[in-house]
């Protein structure tokens, strides 16, 4: 049986479809405190998948997702395997300053001791948090059928453009599949809140000492070509529109932005298109109008 909580409504039916699963019947509501209340109105079976990103408001769904866990258990599921295909909290997963909470920690801590037997997600931020957790945990790539989604769009041979090394490895991922380059621009953080993104040239390394040496590292193979940024979260679109606007300087045809995670606060979509951005394209882990690729069949996959 699939559950899934408000956040993942849409994904939980498909998933559930495309496994051929009955779907729950799942109460949620705000008591006027703003407590939160769930109810799972199916009888549980011994095994059961409980699915439920935990984006804006992440403490609300965080907390329904524990509450289905736990209920989950105490009515006799004894495999119960949780789907977070966005994990908030993932971003905090060390101590940076003195003090700080190391949130993943603490969320991977919660959702195990509410009876989770099981957890898969989709691109975490930090790969590391899975050895928060006791149990079996996977992290699933959604650059498949995001790549599938860019060859519908494309006319020419695109370049991936990762917003910075970290993505790299998701740019590498859709250009293997599309067969065509991919390359990676620079974020250099000059001060606690200010960060430049600088253009790098396929796979060559600068140090960020080089980096500020040479302001404007030049790039040939943007120029003329359409250029596609894949990232793995898009929150203030801060570092997608710093990579638009180079690409654009570059002389890139035009610039289209896909991501996995599409938080988009801020305005950061209208904020993205007003750079001259062509489209976004994300998944569906967050419910969003950019959500044109579902995850569901690699999540059924996953289950399977
Ligand atoms: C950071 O390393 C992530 O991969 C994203 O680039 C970042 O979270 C995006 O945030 P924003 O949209 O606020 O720049």
């Amino acid at each position: 049986m699939i559950i899934a909580g408000s956040a993942s409504q849409n994904l939980g039916a498909k998933v559930a479809k495309l496994l051929n699963k009955k779907f729950a019947s799942v109460d949620t509501w705000k008591f006027p405190d703003g407590e939160r209340y769930t109810r799972i109105k199916d009888e549980i079976p011994d095994e059961v998948v409980i699915i439920q990103s935990t984006y804006y408001p992440q403490d609300e769904n965080l907390m329904e997702l524990l509450f289905l866990i736990s209920t989950a258990k105490d009515l006799g599921a004894s495999k119960i395997t949780v789907v977070t295909p966005y994990m908030g909290y993932a971003r905090q997963e060390k101590r940076f300053n003195d003090g700080e909470s190391i949130s993943a920690k603490t969320v991977a801590n919660l959702l195990e001791a509410a009876g989770a037997t099981e957890f898969i997600t989709l691109n975490i931020h930090e790969e590391s948090v899975l050895d928060f957790f006791n149990i079996e945990a996977k992290n699933l790539s959604a650059m498949a059928p995001i790549a599938k989604h860019i060859s519908t769009i494309v006319e020419d041979e695109p370049i991936i453009i990762a917003p910075d090394k970290g993505a790299f490895p998701f740019a590498e991922e859709i250009a293997k599949l599309l067969d065509c380059t991919c390359t990676y621009l620079s974020k250099v953080r000059l001060g606690p809140d200010k960060v430049e993104t600088r253009i790098v040239d396929l796979r060559c390394d600068l140090s960020e000492d080089d980096l500020k040496k040479h302001s404007n590292v030049n790039i040939d193979s943007v120029k003329g070509k359409e250029a596609i940024i894949i990232d793995d979260i898009i929150a203030t679109g801060g570092t997608i529109i710093n990579a638009i606007n180079i690409l654009k300087e570059q002389g890139a045809k035009n610039v289209n932005v896909s991501c996995v995670h599409p938080i988009l606060v801020k305005g950061a979509t209208i904020r993205i298109y007003a750079a001259g951005c062509e489209s976004i394209i994300s998944t569906d882990t967050i419910s969003s109008d950019t959500s044109l690729v579902s995850v569901a069949e690699l999540i059924a996959d996953a289950l399977k």
